[in-house]
């Protein structure tokens, strides 16, 4: 097969009233990726990115902006008059440009995200074995209410009469129980040869792509369907709770695939996966994780209960304890974090570093081996190799009008409760004493006091005390 005998439309111009959102359908997510974003990546599998036309209107320019970094071709659809109207778009954009006509198209749409690759792929063969005109993806749903209806010339061959959408629906045919996907291949030319004798006499008022469907088998063309294999890769995101139902299907799917490599998630169900995340095999997740993003974990490390880790990269062996939040940061091999730590934007925390309890960090390196484990604040900071940061201690990174380095060398110890104010160098193997206020670099191996003295005075309450009886006398 030559490839550009192929293209795909994706209907994405729609608005999406039932969703009573001012963001627009194609553009909600699912398992943390926008409706449109999910159903390219699967037409990217089957042609070049070149050959996937999304057909947009409503919010046009903010749907453009979201997926334009795949490479795709935009038709504009400026109103929004139905799915034949969205092909009549797409025709005339061919008919203007003067671009080739590809022999087939394929067509899908923005608002059924979970198609797989591998049935669009049997959408298009079946579509070149059976030499049909028309070919659509169907299923056969619990409940198929809302959705078009196709109807076939006799239930055990493939050949198909008409698609009646719901409203249009007789008596009798309303529990016809195979709904039309969205989905199809037609042989472009025959499509579009039907396109200007669409109509507009339906309860939606819209020229409906469905009803090209017997208009090609009255003029004795072949229109066949093909089922799917699941129900669930062919449900519409018609509405938010139908949108959270196949949030759900997908994030089961992809807990389902780290499983079968090897990866431990107790109670899946409970968990958050986006479907781009990765994770090593023998690393265990608790229940109420959630995996957002571009995050990737690699092997047997140890996710406990309520962590969220956002577009992050962890190494082996490490275990994030109960709690934590990471987003952006890099954690590497044996790292111990939490409970309850905060790694903020371009943290990086060295082999078997440790960032304990209510630690939060932001733009900071801390080195192989250092040690963070209570109540810190590390900003924009360089720690070296073995490192122990006391209780309490922090860098004050901001004089209120810019952010400063603080560096802190290989094997410094900074004692609880010190404030180091940047920008400061603190050498290595140096010591600071608990309580300072460090404002002066530290050289190499010193100890520095920045706190006055302590002053003792013995007996001193025992003589308030005698001194306010004496005053009641
Ligand atoms: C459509 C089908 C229905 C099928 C269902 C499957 C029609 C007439 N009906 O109904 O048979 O069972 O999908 O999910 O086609 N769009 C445009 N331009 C428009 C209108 C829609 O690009 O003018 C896009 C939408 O953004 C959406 C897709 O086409 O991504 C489908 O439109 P939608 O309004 O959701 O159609 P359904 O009522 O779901
Ligand atoms: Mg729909």
């Amino acid at each position: 097969m030559v490839s550009n005998e192929f293209a795909i439309a994706i209907m994405a111009a729609g608005k999406g009233t039932r969703l009573k959102s001012k963001r627009p359908k194609v553009l909600h997510e699912i398992s943390g990726r926008a409706l449109l974003l999910h159903v390219i990546a699967a037409a990217e599998t089957v042609v070049p990115a070149d050959h996937i036309y999304c057909i947009i209107g409503h919010e046009s320019e903010r749907v453009k902006a979201a997926v334009a970094s795949t490479g795709v071709q935009f038709v504009l659809q400026p109103e929004q008059r139905g799915t034949g109207h969205a092909m009549q778009m797409l025709k005339a954009d061919f008919e203007l440009s003067g671009k080739p006509i590809p022999q087939h198209l394929l067509v899908l749409s923005g608002d059924v995200p979970l198609i797989r690759p591998e049935t669009i792929a049997a959408v298009r063969d079946t579509h070149l074995r059976e030499h049909a005109a028309m070919t659509i993806l169907t299923a056969v749903p619990a409940d198929p209410t809302g959705y078009g209806r196709v109807l076939r010339a006799n239930p055990n061959t493939p050949e198909v009469t008409a698609i009646v959408e719901q409203k249009a629906l007789r008596p009798d045919q309303l529990n016809a129980p195979e709904i039309n996907s969205g989905i199809y291949c037609f042989e472009t030319r025959a499509l579009f040869a039907k396109l200007d004798a669409l109509d507009t006499n339906n309860a939606h008022g819209e020229f409906y792509l469905t009803d090209v469907a017997a208009m090609l088998v009255a003029e004795g063309k072949r229109v066949v369907a093909i089922k799917a294999d699941s129900v669930d890769e062919v449900l519409g995101a018609n509405t938010i709770a139908e949108m959270m139902h196949l949030d759900a299907a997908m994030r089961l799917a992809t807990a389902k695939r780290l499983m079968a490599a090897g990866v431990t998630i107790f109670r899946p169900e409970t968990c958050v996966i986006d479907a781009q995340v990765t994770v090593g095999s023998d690393t265990t997740i608790e229940p109420y994780v959630q995996l957002l993003g571009n995050t990737r974990i690699g092997s047997d490390s140890r996710i406990r209960s309520y962590s969220v880790i956002q577009d992050s990269a962890l190494g082996d062996n490490v275990l994030v304890r109960n709690g934590c939040i990471l987003d952006n940061a890099e954690v590497a091999n044996n790292a111990i974090l939490g409970p309850y730590a905060h790694l903020r934007p371009e943290s990086r925390i060295g082999d078997g570093a440790h960032v304990g309890n209510f630690v939060e960090t932001k733009k900071a390196t801390i080195g192989k081996g250092s040690k963070a484990n209570h109540l810190n604040y590390l900003g924009d900071t360089v720690i070296g190799a073995g490192v122990n940061i006391g209780a309490g201690a922090i860098t004050c990174n901001y004089d209120g009008v810019n952010k400063h380095l603080t560096t802190i060398g290989d094997g410094a110890f900074i004692g609880s409760d010190s404030t180091l104010v940047a920008p400061v160098t603190i050498g290595a193997g140096s010591y600071i004493a608990a309580g300072s206020s460090i404002t002066e670099d530290v050289p190499e191996g010193a100890l520095a006091l920045g706190r006055s003295r302590q002053t003792t005075k013995p007996g001193w309450v025992a003589a308030r005390k005698a001194a306010a009886e004496a005053k009641k006398d």
